[in-house]
This record gives structure tokens, C-alpha cells and sequence, in this order.
């Protein structure tokens, strides 16, 4: 059975002891494993002889009206298959008060890179995300995480402030895992009814609209995310945002380019689904 460790204390204990036989790499996820958290794990393993994944349900980064409460859990099915991908240990704290302790005061701030796209329609949901990141480097001083395209802001902030912090982690993105029909896989796609399921397709339809226009030579910005609000409005899909950004401050271009990317942030019925990618690579 793969070694579970409950406590903040023994992570770090743990870790200082993996260092001791080479590179450390860590795998921060909320649970409810699926492929896309199994192929940063098995990446980790390419990289690094000892492979520390985490799975907490960190609620720093939920606001009141979201899904902490209702946020799927399956940490037998987790261990399975962390072990099965190659992970050396977990790290599941055993409740939210292991990593927020009475007396808890200190948030981590992060800069621009935070406030569009999901900084925007989720206000202090990337301190809660950097914040609980900071402390799962600081206790394992790992030499690199893995983290997922599917959150490409996400990547972007934590790789920002792990520079800026001087955290010593090196942040390493991996690409999306999707369904065969094109859904991003995604632990929240355990909520859509079988009525929400095709409709949450849309999402890929719109990106694979955005691609096939770019393809086509539409370099306009406004056209082409025309066109994506009506592929999510054509799938009953209640946009949250659908904006072309640039890849690496996330600003808005004049002029869209292959490296262009799509950040789409939609409602298939209560579920709030992401997707995202560069105009010029292939669907
Ligand atoms: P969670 O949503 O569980 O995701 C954990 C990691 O898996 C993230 O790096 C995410 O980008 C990656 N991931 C999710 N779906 C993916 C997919 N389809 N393909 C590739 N990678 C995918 O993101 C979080 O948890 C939290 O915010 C966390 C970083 C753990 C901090 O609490």
C-alpha cells in the first residue's frame, strides 16, 4: 500500500528523506483522480526518482457560494491510482485546520498575472491557490512540481510566484488530457446530468471554431471571440468568459497569432467548466 501521510509535520519529514536519494518531485491536486492528474504524475516520475502527489481540498481557494462543500471525493480510488502511476507517497492532510491552523493569518498576493480571466470572476481564489501552493514548496522543498495546462492562469501565477518568492521549485506545465470527443477531463465533470454532458462539449466545439477561423486567416479578435460565443450560445453554454489573451501576461492582443489562446470559462447548467488553448496548435 502506497504510504499516506496525514500531517504537515510528517510531509516535511518525509520529504527531507526522499531528497536524501535525488530529486524530489511534487503534485498538488484537490482528489478525485482522473487521467489528466495521472499523466502530471507519471511525467513527475520521468523527472524525478521520488514522486510526492498531494490531494487536499484546499478551501482557501473556494468562496462561500462555491463547491467546497460538494467538491467529489475518492481518496481510496486516489491512492489506487497515485500508486499505480508511480507516486511514492501522499500527502492528504487530515483536514483543512493541518494546513490552516488556529491563529492562521498569512496569504500569499499575487500580482496582475491573477486578476483577469479567473481572477476576475473569482475573487481571491488564486491567493487561496498560491497560498496553499507556497506552503506545499516550502514543506517539501520539492525541486519540481507539475502542474496542468487545463489551469494555464493557474500555471502561470504559481510559476510567477514560485520565481518571485525564491521558492526553489521549478514550476513545469503539462499539456491538457481530454475525453476522446474533446472534453477536458475535469474532477467538476463528475456534476454534469447526462443532458449537461453534450452540452459541455461545447466548450471544445467553440476552441475548435476559434482554430479552424484562425486556420482560415481571421487574425480580428472581436470576430473570432464573436464566433466563440456563439458556438458556447449554440450549446446553451452561459459564458462566464471567452477572451483571447496572450500567452504569457495574458493581455489582450491587437492582433491575434498562433500563439494566441483561447480562455474560455463556462456554465453547462450549476457547473462552471474551463478550457483553453493556442490558436495555431492543432485540435
Ligand atoms: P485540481 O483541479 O485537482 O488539479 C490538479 C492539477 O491537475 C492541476 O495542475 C491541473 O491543471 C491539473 N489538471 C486538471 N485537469 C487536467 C487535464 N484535463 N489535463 C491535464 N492536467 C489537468 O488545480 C488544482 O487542483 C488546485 O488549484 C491546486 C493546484 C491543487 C491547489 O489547491
Amino acid at each position: 500500500m502506497l504510504p499516506l501521510v496525514r500531517t504537515a509535520h510528517d510531509f516535511r519529514r518525509a520529504c527531507q528523506e526522499a531528497r536524501l536519494d535525488g530529486p524530489l518531485a511534487l503534485v498538488p491536486t484537490m482528489g478525485y483522480l482522473h487521467e489528466g492528474h495521472i499523466s502530471l504524475i507519471r511525467a513527475a516520475r520521468q523527472a524525478a526518482p521520488t514522486v510526492a502527489a498531494t490531494i487536499f481540498v484546499n478551501p482557501a481557494q473556494f468562496a462561500p457560494h462555491e463547491d467546497l462543500q460538494r467538491y467529489p471525493r475518492d481518496m481510496e480510488g486516489d491512492l489506487r491510482k497515485c500508486e499505480a502511476a508511480g507516486a511514492s507517497f501522499v500527502f492528504a492532510p487530515s483536514g483543512p485546520e493541518e494546513m490552516y491552523p488556529p491563529g492562521f493569518q498569512t496569504y500569499v498576493d499575487p500580482g496582475p498575472l491573477a486578476q483577469p480571466l479567473c481572477g476576475a470572476s473569482r475573487p481571491g481564489h488564486f491567493r487561496g491557490v498560491c497560498t496553499v501552493v507556497a506552503k506545499l514548496f516550502a514543506l517539501s522543498r520539492a525541486e519540481c512540481a507539475f502542474f496542468g495546462e487545463k489551469d494555464y492562469q493557474q500555471l502561470l501565477v504559481i510559476r510567477r510566484m514560485a520565481h518571485d518568492l525564491n521558492l526553489g521549485t521549478d514550476v513545469v506545465g503539462r499539456p491538457i488530457v481530454r475525453e476522446k470527443d474533446g472534453l477536458a477531463l475535469s474532477s467538476r465533470n463528475a456534476y454534469l446530468s447526462s443532458e449537461e454532458r453534450p452540452r459541455a462539449l461545447g466548450l471544445w466545439r467553440a476552441l475548435s471554431e476559434a482554430r479552424a477561423r484562425f486556420a482560415a486567416g481571421e487574425r480580428d479578435v472581436p470576430t473570432l471571440e464573436r464566433a466563440v460565443a456563439e458556438t458556447l450560445d449554440r450549446h446553451g453554454l452561459r459564458a462566464d468568459y471567452a477572451e483571447l489573451r496572450d500567452p504569457v501576461e495574458l493581455q489582450r492582443p491587437a492582433q491575434a497569432d498562433g500563439s494566441t489562446r483561447l480562455f474560455i470559462a463556462a456554465f453547462a447548467g450549476k457547473t462552471r467548466l474551463i478550457d483553453n488553448g493556442a490558436l495555431g496548435e492543432a485540435g
